[in-house]
């Protein structure tokens, strides 16, 4: 369906909502660098079951890059393993701005842990 205000005003109130999205949709990528969504993770985990964190990269390499999504993954399986939702409150564009800072500097920041309380917003 078009929108009545032309497919670029669309466009931009789409890209608008995305960035003020505080916690990742299924289609969202959780590992950047192999393109895996938190759906395929999900559908993984369910069928699977892995035993241990690590074999989270038994899908489709989720973490084997540069590592960035390691500590989130480990938050999923933790979560499966609890029998909690498998949720990531994170904003998918901050995550990617943080991720990207991360290949830079080699380093972590207390506000780019998964469990940060409260989650990660645009505007932090
Ligand atoms: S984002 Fe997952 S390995 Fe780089």
């Amino acid at each position: 369906m078009r929108s009545s205000r032309g497919p670029r005003r669309a466009a931009n109130e789409r890209s608008k909502a995305d960035s003020e999205t505080t916690v990742m949709e299924p289609d969202d990528h959780v590992c950047l660098c192999f393109r895996v969504s938190l759906r395929k993770l999900r559908n993984f985990v369910t069928r699977e079951d892995p035993p241990v964190a690590s074999r989270m990269a038994d899908c489709l390499g989720a973490g084997t890059g540069c590592q960035w999504c390691v500590p989130f993954l480990k938050k999923l399986h933790q979560q499966h393993v609890d029998g909690e939702p498998m949720d990531l409150p994170v904003s998918p564009a901050e995550y990617a701005t943080l991720r990207t800072r991360y290949r830079r500097t080699g380093e972590r920041t207390p506000e780019t842990a998964p469990d940060r309380d409260p989650p990660l917003t645009p505007d932090e």
